[in-house]
């Protein structure tokens, strides 16, 4: 079993920052992705914990050793890359089974452990072949026997799907989940596609121009992100985000007769971070929305994406502000033609609030909590 620990780790290729020092803490058992754009650094991070790629400083913990300065073969980790990278000369059972060879283990224990693999990834019908005759992702699946069968306490995986189609890679998707559920072994799994992330993850690490944006449970990311980048990176379509203005207990909509009520969690967090008058961008996602026939919230209706079982109504609210999505259940599908006017509201509950001057969320306050203790007098 493995915790791995990233403290101040960064990596600088020549002027180029690649990763900034970094800290993060994956639990024994946790199955984290690295998820952000092209160029953002998660390979290089997934390399220095591998130890294929040297930290420009900072320290790596495996279990609480240093690590840091170890040979990659010395970290007892398996990386699965995006390409199969099989040996096309040899059998799928020897391709599994190399690993275990190269460490001279015996022919016995070797069949019991591919018997193993061979049982979770149901390829045993593939055995005596070799990786040119499979598809492309039974090569996948002999690629993840060939990591599983040395029973690694972690598991690394740099956007292993990336190669195969997206019917496959959904399917593929739930093998890895059922493949982690199984053997529970930490996993950093790096991905570009954020619903493969949400799908896969017990947390997520969102990364952007070789930061940190924000690390959480895919809930915690999706409602309650910490930054507008995260907010739009997250969701497909992200949160709608209008600009909007400060009025004591209002926001106001430039060029828009619309106004929304701060709600009461929220009044003295953006009180104490912004003026009257200040620009703040408010959140919400599409499924957040509703509508109501007695909003202080209006637009128009710009687009409607039939999607089946729901719809997404855009709605214009004249403003500079990209058109707000309404998520609407199948059960909502009467006819809401385009160019019709339209109020909405946004549940309350789920609305964030951002300063434009930092992209930061502002956060809502505590609930008080309810004082249940007897208050002691002293005389
Ligand atoms: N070996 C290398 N030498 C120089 N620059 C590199 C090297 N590997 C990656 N980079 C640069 O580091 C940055 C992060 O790359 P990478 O970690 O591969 O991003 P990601 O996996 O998120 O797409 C990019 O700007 C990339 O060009
Ligand atoms: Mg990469």
């Amino acid at each position: 079993m493995a915790t791995i620990e990233l403290r101040d780790v960064e990596k600088i290729f020549g002027d180029n920052h690649a990763v900034k020092p970094m800290n993060l803490t994956i639990k024994d058992g946790e199955f984290i992705c690295l998820l952000g754009p092209s160029g953002c650094g998660k390979t290089t991070t997934l390399r220095m914990i591998s130890g294929l790629e040297a930290v420009t400083s900072g320290t790596i913990l495996l279990d609480g050793r240093n690590v840091t300065w170890r040979h990659p073969s010395d970290r007892d980790i398996a990386f699965v890359f995006q390409l199969y990278a099989l040996y096309p000369h040899m059998t799928v059972r020897d391709n599994i089974s190399f690993p275990l060879r190269a460490e001279g283990m015996k022919r016995e224990e070797i069949d019991i452990r591919i018997g193993e693999v061979v049982d979770i990834l149901r390829i045993h019908h593939l055995l005596k072949y070799k990786p040119g005759k499979l598809s492309g992702g039974d090569q996948q699946r002999v690629a993840l026997a060939r990591a599983l069968v040395r029973r690694p306490s972690a598991f690394l995986m740099d956007e292993p799907l990336g190669a195969l189609d997206a019917e496959l890679r959904e399917t593929m998707r739930a093998e890895i989940k059922a493949l982690h559920h199984a053997q529970n072994a930490t996993t950093v799994y790096v991905t570009h596609d954020q619903i493969e992330a949400m799908a896969l993850s017990d947390r997520i690490v969102v990364m952007s121009a070789a930061e940190v944006q924000q690390v959480g449970t895919p809930a915690e990311v999706y409602y309650e992100p910490a930054n507008l980048f995260v907010a739009r990176f997250i969701g497909s379509p992200g949160m709608n985000l209008i600009d909007g203005q400060l009025d004591g207990d209002l926001i106001r909509f430039p060029g828009n007769d619309s106004t929304m009520a701060v709600p009461a969690h929220f009044r003295v967090p953006l009180l104490a971070a912004l003026d009257k008058g200040d620009d703040v961008v408010v959140g919400f996602r599409p499924e957040a929305a509703a509508i109501s026939d007695d909003s202080t919230m209006a637009g128009e209706v710009y687009a409607v994406d039939m999607h089946g079982g729901y719809k997404l109504l855009h709605v214009n609210l004249g403003t500079a502000t990209d058109p707000v999505i309404v998520h609407l259940r199948a059960d909502r599908l009467a006819s809401h033609p385009m160019g019709s006017s339209l109020r909405f509201t946004a549940d309350p509950a789920m609305l964030r609030f951002f300063d434009p001057k930092t992209g930061r969320a502002i956060s809502p306050s505590e609930t008080a909590p309810v004082q249940t203790q007897p208050v002691e007098v002293t005389a």
